[in-house]
């Protein structure tokens, strides 16, 4: 698909089939995370891959999040801050990893959506506890994927009102 074509019609995706997303599926978003920009090349980022329908349950109470018991495949991107060149820009760059995911799941036809973990100190700490993660290290969103229930048409946002020119 045209990178251009792919970032207009990406929408987000919250009923999935029980179709599994596949390896070479899996290895593609990955790469795409991890092929982000980050400030200074930090790329402070780690990812943790979840396909246990036990484990991803149990993020299905956290309001609003029934619907990831039918996700095949989650992944939480997560921040090691002490890998910073630069302090702060790190949700910058994890955000960077994390629409980079939606992106090539899209290309391939693979639905996703972007769970709110940080900054939720109640969704930090639930991953945390699920998922065994160290103090050390912030939980930051989770993407739920799987191969898409349902077929959202595209959304033309762009609003000429956000405009400025030269000036404000
Ligand atoms: C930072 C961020 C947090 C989000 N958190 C959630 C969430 O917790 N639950 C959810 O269902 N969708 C979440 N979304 C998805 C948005 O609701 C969605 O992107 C927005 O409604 C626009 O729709 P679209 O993605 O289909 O274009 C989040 C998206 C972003 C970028």
């Amino acid at each position: 698909m045209e990178t251009i074509k792919a970032l207009m019609t990406r929408r987000s995706i919250r009923t999935w089939t029980n179709e599994p997303v596949t390896p070479e599926e899996r290895k593609i978003i990955l790469e795409a995370a991890m092929n982000a920009p980050s400030a200074a090349d930090a790329r402070p980022w780690h990812f943790v891959t979840l396909d246990d329908p036990e484990v991803i349950r149990q993020f299905t109470g956290m309001g609003g999040t029934e619907m990831l018991a039918e996700s095949t495949f989650m992944v939480l991107v997560c921040c090691d801050v002490s890998k910073e060149i630069y302090p702060g820009f790190w949700p910058q760059d994890c955000s960077c990893a994390a629409q980079n995911m939606q992106l090539a799941a899209h290309d391939i036809g693979i639905g996703c959506v972007w769970i709110a973990v940080h900054p939720l100190a109640e969704r930090e700490a639930l991953c945390r506890k699920v998922l065994g993660i160290p103090e050390s290290i912030v939980p930051f969103a989770l993407l739920a994927m799987g191969v898409p229930n349902e077929v959202l048409p595209p959304e033309y946002r762009f609003d000429e009102a956000r405009l400025h020119s030269n000036k404000w």
